[in-house]
């Protein structure tokens, strides 16, 4: 069993990895400053330092708790904001994962798993469905400080001798994911389904996304501590679902009846993106479980329990 710190362990993504880490026994430390995580995230069993990522006491905790894996998912990972804010996304992203690495070169960490964005690293104009073999571009800040920590990680991993491994996710939805901004659009639609409100379709409803259940990608983060060393990996389903799909689906599921309200194109949305997974399938011997309607099933029956504010 190994000693792993999770960073944004008490965020959407991140909480589920750590429980699924618990739950086969690993000995799991979360850093999580709460920007948009949530206490009621953490997981019992988990040790929590309330740290930023940007704090040189990190180096203390990888000593103190003897950490062996980093697992990297604390990130501003808001487009807008990054847009609005570079400097901050650029501290937060770029500083942020440089101080980790800097810390995990420290106490010789054997493994760093960092979380990267399928669905920005390859830009706007990438051939669909882009493969891990496309260059790695950006459009944006939060983009250019996704593909700045992979550089920075195989640099460390070059200079240092330390292993790693990048997951690229695509659209990631289920339970604890935030139902606010522009991200998140499965629990931004239950959650006024909920309130029996339509939900607001952008563009005609014509964006086409790659929506993975945040539990496959949590079996993918588990398999990511043993296989893929050295590799960046896509996570995603392959499969283009287009607003009005999905929105067919969660109304089929919630059994609603509205028709949404239909507003305009939305600057920024790039009209598709959807990842080739065949590499995960090879060298991380995973691919998805759940299909669309079945997770957006277990996240309506998280949000029936869970009111999120
Ligand atoms: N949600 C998606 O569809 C998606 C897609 C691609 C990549 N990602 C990446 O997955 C990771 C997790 O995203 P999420 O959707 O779970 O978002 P989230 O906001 O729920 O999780 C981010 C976590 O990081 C923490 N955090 C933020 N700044 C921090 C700092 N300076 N120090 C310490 N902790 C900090 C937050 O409190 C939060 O708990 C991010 O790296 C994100 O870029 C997410």
């Amino acid at each position: 069993m190994a000693r792993i710190l999770v960073t944004g362990g008490a965020g959407f993504i991140g909480s589920n990895v750590v429980d699924e880490y618990v739950r086969l026994g690993h000995k799991v430390v979360i850093v999580d400053n709460l920007f948009s995580g949530k206490r009621e995230n953490i997981n019992k069993n988990a040790k929590f330092y309330e740290m930023d990522i940007r704090d040189k006491k990190i180096l203390d905790i990888l000593k103190k708790e003897e950490i062996e894996i980093i697992n990297h998912h604390a990130a501003q990972i808001s487009v807008p904001d990054s847009v609005k804010n570079p400097i901050f996304d650029a501290e937060v992203n770029i500083l942020g994962t440089l101080n980790l690495l800097q810390c995990a070169k420290e106490v010789g960490i054997k493994r760093f798993i960092f979380i990267s964005s399928g669905g920005t690293v390859y830009g706007a104009n990438a051939k669909l469905p882009a493969n891990e073999n496309m260059p790695i571009t950006a459009d944006n800040p939060y983009g250019i400080s996704k593909v700045t920590g992979e550089h920075y990680v195989r640099f460390f991993s070059n200079q240092f001798k330390m292993k790693y491994v990048i997951l690229r996710y695509s659209n990631v939805y289920g339970p604890r994911q935030i139902p606010h901004g522009e991200a998140g659009v499965v629990s931004i639609f239950i959650n006024k389904i909920l309130k029996n409100e339509p939900p607001v379709i952008f563009g005609e409803g014509k964006c086409i996304r790659d929506y993975v259940y945040v539990g496959d990608v949590a079996r993918a983060n588990v398999l990511a501590l043993k296989y893929a060393t050295n590799e960046a990996i896509n996570i995603g389903t392959g499969i283009k679902t287009d607003v009005n799909k999905l929105y067919a689906i969660i109304c089929k599921v919630t059994d609603f009846h509205k028709k949404p309200i239909m507003g305009p194109y939305r600057e920024g949305d790039i009209p598709a993106n959807y990842l080739n997974i065949n590499k995960a399938k090879k060298v991380l011997k995973w691919e998805p479980k759940i299909n669309l309607e079945e997770g957006i099933k277990r996240t309506y029956n998280f949000f029936l329990k869970n009111v999120l504010v």
